[in-house]
């Protein structure tokens, strides 16, 4: 078996508490850092039905010595809803888990927010660990303790902050992850990239140039930046109160919606959120904030990705800007969108009307003018 080996450690600094963030290779193999996140003597780990062939014997074996049970949930964005999440909580009440135990969050976005929200709610808050195996819940989801489950009116609507124990990232898992999905984290990436600017934003440019696949050799290291980058954020504002940590948000406000409105089957996250930063760079330039080079740019980055920019003509978008009414950044009943300067300089803006909007979303759609 190939030794595991840990390439970068990043620390996540929260008010209350400190985690760490374990990137490297064959990390789901090294049963010693797994025990040491464990204080009880029972584990439960949830994952999905994908997953668990891969991956679920392997963290099993960190576990013999203790009470391990394992909840194999379906497959799906669909599935992050109230029905799995009893499931869990039943699962853990059949097999008289107590407040000491911990749950671990084995595959993507999904099942670490799930999990999370599990871990956040049974017995008023338990301990959990974050094993992310999509490049999305690697650089984003994994980390900073948003856990959620969505209602079908909304994306992530009922959640809590939670923070892991610990997260481990192990490259390795990206090797089994479909093309399609390792595209869709890249939407994350350049939503990173777009926030910071600067020497990250120039390193994307150049490795989606090339052609970014999992054999990048970048990939560790713009991983752990984007850990870093995350960390940051979640550091100065970790429950997203005074406004910092509502721009990692870019794009997502216009994303939720999408997914929302095709009951969350025709994208993966990462796709509605790469039309929602073209829909955010479009909203942007026109109001006047950035130029078109910097609308180009973002295209540009987008569809180096691989990743869908326009909004389908088939969408209905008076229904569309209803929905993004149900986004959590409304306050005083006016949305919030995140906007952008230039590249490292984006802020929040409560000044979006419903026409302006509505604007946007219209020269938004495939085939309109505004094309990049
Ligand atoms: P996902 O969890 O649905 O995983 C994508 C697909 O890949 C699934 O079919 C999964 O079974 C499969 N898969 C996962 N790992 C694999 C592997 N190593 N090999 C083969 N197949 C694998 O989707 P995602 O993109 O990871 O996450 C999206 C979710 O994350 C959304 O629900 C989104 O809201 C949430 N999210 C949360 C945060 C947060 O801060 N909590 C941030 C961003 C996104
Ligand atoms: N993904 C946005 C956040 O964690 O705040």
């Amino acid at each position: 078996m190939a030794k595991p080996n840990i390439y970068q450690q990043v620390d996540v600094q929260c008010i209350s508490e400190k985690y760490p963030i374990y990137i490297g290779n064959h990390l789901l193999s090294d049963h010693t850092l797994l025990q040491r996140y464990v204080a009880g003597s029972q584990v439960l780990i949830v994952t999905n039905k994908t997953i668990a062939p891969l991956y679920l014997d392997n963290v099993k074996q960190a576990f013999a010595g203790i009470q391990c049970n394992d909840l194999i949930l379906p497959d799906g964005e669909a599935y992050k809803n109230q029905q799995s999440l009893t499931t869990i909580y039943d699962t853990l009440v059949n097999h008289h888990h107590h407040r000491d135990t911990t749950l671990i969050a084995l595959g993507g976005g999904v099942i670490g927010d799930i999990t999370g929200f599990a871990a956040a709610t049974y017995q008023r808050g338990v301990a959990f660990i974050q094993l992310p195996t999509t490049i999305l819940a690697q650089v984003d989801a994994s980390v900073g303790g948003k856990t959620a489950i969505n209602h079908p009116q909304g994306k992530n609507i009922i959640g809590s902050f939670h923070q892991p124990q610990a997260v481990l990232i192990d490259l390795q898992t990206l090797t089994t992850l479909p093309t399609r999905e390792f595209r869709a984290g890249l939407a994350e990436i350049i939503k990173y990239a777009l926030l910071v600017g600067g020497d990250f934003l120039n390193l994307l440019n150049t490795v989606l140039a090339d052609g970014f696949t999992v054999k990048t050799p970048q990939l560790g290291d713009l991983i752990a930046q984007c850990c870093r980058i995350k960390a940051n954020f979640v550091q100065v504002d970790e429950r997203e109160e005074t406004g910092e940590r509502a721009l990692l948000n870019l794009g997502h406000t216009f994303a939720h919606a999408l997914e929302a409105i095709t009951n969350y089957k025709r994208w993966l996250h990462g796709e509605a959120v790469a039309i929602g930063l073209y829909c955010a760079a479009l909203l942007s330039y026109q109001l006047g904030h950035i130029q078109k080079s910097t609308l180009e740019l973002v295209n540009s980055l987008l569809s180096a990705a691989k990743l869908p920019r326009r909004i389908p003509k088939d969408i209905d978008l008076s229904g569309l800007q209803a929905l993004m009414f149900n986004d959590k950044k409304i306050k005083n009943k006016m949305l919030r969108f995140v906007l952008i300067k230039a590249p490292g300089n984006c802020y929040l803006d409560a000044s979006v009307t419903t026409d302006c909007l509505h604007h946007v979303l219209k020269s938004a759609v495939e085939g309109e003018t505004n094309e990049c």
